[in-house]
């Protein structure tokens, strides 16, 4: 219950020619509030004044640089994945810790210094309140208003301590900054900067500069031979190239079909496949989930994400589920010593559906200068050499 004397509220007019300071203790008064003791902490620009600055602006500095090593760590760290038994794999599994440890200790900072100017640069007030109930009455907005705005005076962020002032920005700023980077950070580097070249459109299977073709390899790095899969099996490969193995856009499904199998393959990618063995992306053209599940009976391989279903006897076209474009074929040879190699990269965008919206300026839905290459010449299907090197 309020004990507010009503009698003693002054006039708006009265108000009017009452100093800051006056209004606070106004409205303390009001709120039945006894102020016990009220003032500045200490003297203005006395040492005690600005070690208790140096202290506050510390955690703020701290603050800035701890959002500083958030946005290097976030743009510089080396983090693509490393597999488990790799020597460089503590580089990658320290990636997301550090981002949190960092973030965390400049927000962490930030409120520390927050509650440190409460506690050694507000003024000093020792005050007893009786509590009311209901809400406040105009008088008692506009004396907490100028209380509030006499703390901020008295404190001196307005006209001094220039040291704090900076360093509360610093941590500000930098804040907001590490805030901002993560939605906007994949936008820093330019997937495009390299025209038909660029990162998007090539996968590791495109040929060496010199022409040498990239040969197929299990996880463990071998090269692969076409008797290594038994007459309806899958197998998944990477590109023989260092990398390879880690490339989010490059792992491929190498499928053995029956002979007697009825075979449809797409427009313009005849001959893709080597006698019995098709290659595709695992890539599913959805989000990107690696496609695994087959079902050699059907012919049929399934996303397990959403349960998008591709028909490898018909070009590996969705037949069921959300996604709406083949998965792309890799075309496919035996080089001189019996080893499986990529004739040429893919000819269309690997992964998700994204890309169709580049579809109709091509029939592949790929980059217009992106076209099937001629085959080389090898050892048909069949006539495969014994000897290998
Ligand atoms: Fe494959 Fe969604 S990612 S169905």
């Amino acid at each position: 219950m309020s004990t507010v004397d009503k009698t003693a509220i002054p006039t708006g007019d009265e108000m009017a020619g009452m100093t800051q300071e006056e209004l606070a203790r106004l409205g303390a008064r009001l709120d039945g509030v006894e102020l016990v003791e009220y003032g500045p902490r200490f003297e203005a620009d006395s040492p005690a004044e600005k070690r208790a600055e140096r202290q506050v602006a510390k955690w703020f500095l701290l603050s800035a640089a701890s959002a500083l090593a958030f946005i290097l760590i976030f743009v510089m760290w080396p983090a693509g994945y490393q597999d488990p038994f790799s020597s460089r794999q503590w580089i990658y599994a320290l990636f997301t810790p550090l981002l949190g440890i960092t973030l965390g200790a400049a927000i962490l900072c930030l409120g520390i210094g927050v509650m440190s100017i409460a506690r050694r640069i507000a003024p000093h007030e020792v005050a007893v309140q009786q509590r009311h109930v209901g809400p406040s009455a105009d008088h008692d907005r506009r004396t907490l208003g100028a209380e509030l705005m006499d703390t901020l005076d008295k404190t001196g962020l307005k006209t001094r301590r220039g040291v704090l002032k900076t360093s509360l920005l610093l941590a500000g700023g930098g804040l907001a900054s590490a805030a901002v980077l993560a939605p906007i950070g994949g936008l820093i580097k330019n997937p495009w900067a390299q025209g038909k070249d660029s990162e998007l459109w090539v996968t590791p299977w495109k040929p060496a500069a010199d022409g040498t073709l990239v040969r197929l390899t299990m996880q463990d790095g071998s090269f692969v031979r076409p008797e290594d899969l038994a007459t309806g099996s899958i197998m998944t490969v990477f590109p023989g190239v260092p990398g390879g193995a880690t490339a989010s856009d490059a792992a491929v499904m190498l499928f053995r079909l029956r002979s007697n199998e009825p075979i449809r393959v797409r427009t313009g990618q005849d001959g893709f496949n080597y006698g019995d063995f098709f290659a595709f992306s695992k890539i599913c053209t959805h989000v990107g989930c690696p496609v695994s599940l087959y079902e050699d009976q059907t012919g049929r391989v399934l996303c397990p994400c959403h349960q998008s279903q591709f028909d490898i006897h018909d070009g590996a076209k969705p037949v069921f589920g959300p996604a709406t474009r083949p998965l792309p074929q890799l075309p496919i040879s035996v080089d001189q010593h019996g080893y499986f190699v990529a004739v040429h990269d893919f000819i269309e965008p690997v992964g998700p559906g994204f890309w169709e919206s580049f579809q109709g300026s091509t029939p592949w839905g790929s980059h217009p200068e992106v076209q099937p290459q001629p085959k080389p010449v090898f050892p048909p299907f069949g006539q495969l050499p014994k000897e290998n090197s």
